[in-house]
């Protein structure tokens, strides 16, 4: 939710912000700004829409300087006008600020402050911060920062410049992500690391709390009371080139592609980093219930864990999602394991679920595709997910990724329990390792299901059904399709189709089923009878050839075999590409969907 970029040092900050922005702008783009301190003083330059608008503006303002900061909006208090967008000015216009999140306090700080005599141009929560921060600045920046923000209640991520310090940028965070790179002569700030890629490999994720000063060369990172720290840098191995689209049409279809990798890589990190040493700290051998929390797509990776492991551990395993998770008071104590699933390890809901977990005493481990991310940085353990950046907003590599990691961790938590071999757990493994091969084959189907995209893209309702770890495919099925094409599209466990969905089957309803010879398909045949009764359209995705599916489906798909683990590498790919194509056709922006956002930092 909105993204942020600051910049100080020799080159033209206008640039790196702007390509900083149109990195980030999947954590948001209904708006745009940056603010530029030129010889003339601060400019401001925003506009609504895409950052594409911003960049025409400012190359025909034709501003430079070498201090700047820039944001990309993803409205929550007022419009996503002009006025709305950041950065925001004091009232003298020589302090500008950018800020990520949400502050709560905003309209008792407002009051106050406009009873003070300061003139507020803007809806926005955020306006209150820039006040606060002329209210309280004497000549030094970073202190009147730290007061500002100790009136706030709330998430913050801010970067804030001074026409008066022409080589500093403050930063201060609680709550959502900031991280920091700093070069001999420059220093750089944002929201999160793919902004910064093409400067930096070194990265200082700052924490709760923080205020931090940026200079060229230099990072100075205080505590909430004010003592200095020594900053930490972590190197991330992300590669530039990933966030190009390297030949396909959207990053979406490169990242479906990259599957094989991403599920491989991550496979392989349990040989590189033996989990055994990563959750060693935590004691899982007296478990006596498992929680799986996350939001979105990551809830569905949550939900195929759940089908795996509760057979395999023989416990109770609930998949919740986080922001429920949080609010239902769930009775949690030592003996308790939450594991938290999150792409970006930011997602508040799933981090405040993680806080609270560790509060009631519960052993947390993140499972989270961004190193040093705040949930990776908070659960007592973390298992990455190899699935390297992922740019389009819609989940897809790291949703497979998760389900290898979850897979693998379920096979271990197993056999630490006692419950698996070691022979055992090494032909699970062998199995898994063939999940990579399997997408490959699938994605060799792609062009019959562009042609089913091209006979369906038209139709303004779909059904998903699936039973058993199908049940969750069917959503996240759903999911990709009104994600990205804004058809409306639910996915329903196969056996409730009878208590309510039937209603809506008619000639012009397609019903996608997910069909395996896993997964109760005598049932799923029955539903499928159900659906044909009712002259629904069947469009089918079977792992199995069977002469009464074959004659039931008015299109049928053929997956490659496999077992019940694998499952979600080979139906996921064909749903994703069909939601992919049928978006594609109908020429919606694929990558960067309307109102949604990638990382998700508001409650
Ligand atoms: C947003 C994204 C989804 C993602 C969800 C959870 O809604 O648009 O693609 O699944 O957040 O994000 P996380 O980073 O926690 O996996």
């Amino acid at each position: 939710m909105c993204g942020i970029v600051g910049y100080v040092g020799p080159q033209k900050a206008e640039e790196v912000l702007l390509s900083g922005l149109t990195r980030l702008e999947y954590r948001g783009y209904d708006s745009a700004g940056v603010a530029i301190l030129t010889p003339g003083g601060l400019r401001l330059i925003r506009r609504v829409g895409k950052i594409a608008n911003l960049v025409e503006a400012v190359r025909e303002a034709g501003i430079t300087g070498n201090l700047g900061i820039g944001h990309t909006r993803w409205a929550t208090h007022g419009l996503p006008t002009e006025d709305n967008a950041h950065p925001h000015c004091d009232c003298t216009e020589r302090i500008a600020l950018v800020h990520n999140g949400i502050i709560e306090n905003h309209r008792e700080l407002r009051e106050e402050l406009a009873l003070r005599g300061h003139r507020f141009r803007s809806q926005t929560d955020t306006e209150v911060l820039v006040h606060l921060v002329e209210e309280h600045y004497q000549g030094d920046l970073v202190e009147a920062v730290r007061q500002a923000v100790a009136r706030a209640v709330g998430a913050y991520a801010i970067a804030v410049i001074h026409a008066d310090h022409p080589t500093v940028l403050v930063a201060a965070r609680q709550g959502s992500p900031l991280v920091a790179a700093v070069l001999p002569q420059e220093a750089f700030l944002a929201s999160d690391v793919p902004a910064l890629l093409p400067y930096a490999r070194r990265f200082c994720f700052l924490e709760d709390g923080e205020v931090a000063q940026l200079r060229p060369g230099e990072l100075r990172v205080w505590d909430r009371q004010g003592r200095p720290k020594q900053p930490v840098f972590r190197e991330v191995p992300w590669d530039p080139l990933s966030a190009e689209k390297a030949g396909f049409r959207h990053f979406m279809e490169k990242e479906i592609h990259e599957q094989p990798r991403a599920i491989a890589d991550t496979l392989r990190s349990e040989l590189s980093t033996p989990w055994e040493e990563g959750l060693s700290g935590l004691d899982l051998s007296e478990i006596e219930h498992v929680y799986l929390v996350a939001c979105g797509t990551s809830y569905h990776a949550a939900m195929v864990a759940e089908y795996l492991w509760e057979p395999l551990l023989r416990l109770p395993v609930t998949a919740e999602i986080a922001s429920e998770f949080r609010y239902k008071t769930p009775a949690l104590g030592r003996r308790t394991l939450v594991v938290a699933i999150s792409q970006s390890g930011e997602t508040i809901d799933t981090l405040v679920a993680v806080r609270q977990a560790k509060e009631s005493g519960a052993q947390v481990i993140g499972v989270v595709n961004v190193v040093g991310s705040a949930i990776a940085r908070e659960a007592h353990a973390v298992l990455y997910t190899r699935a390297g950046l992922e740019i389009g907003v819609a989940a897809t590599k790291t949703f497979t990724a998760q389900i290898a990691a979850l897979a693998l961790l379920g096979l271990w938590l197993a056999r630490a329990r006692g419950l698996l071999g070691e022979a055992e757990l090494r032909a699970a493994k062998e199995e898994l390792s063939r999940a990579p091969r399997l997408v490959e084959e699938v994605l060799k189907l792609e062009p019959k299901i562009e042609g089913w995209a091209q006979k369906f893209y038209t139709y303004p309702n779909f059904l998903y059904l699936g039973r058993g770890v199908l049940y969750p495919l069917a959503l996240e099925g759903a999911l990709k399709l009104k994600e990205i094409s804004y058809i409306h599209a639910e996915g329903y466990a196969a056996g409730e189709m009878k208590h309510g969905p039937i209603a809506l089957i008619h000639e012009a309803m397609p019903v996608v089923v997910l069909y395996s010879a896993q997964e109760l398909p005598h049932k799923v045949i029955a539903n499928m009878q159900e659906v044909r009764a009712r002259r629904g359209i069947l469009l089918v995705l079977a792992d199995a050839q069977d002469p009464e599916v074959q004659e039931l489906a008015d299109h049928l798909l053929l997956l490659p075999p496999s077992s019940r683990m694998l499952l979600p590498f080979t139906f996921t790919p064909a749903l994703q590409l069909f939601a992919y194509h049928v978006a594609r056709l109908k020429g919606t922006d694929v990558d960067q969907p309307r109102n949604l956002a990638k990382t998700v930092t508001v409650e």
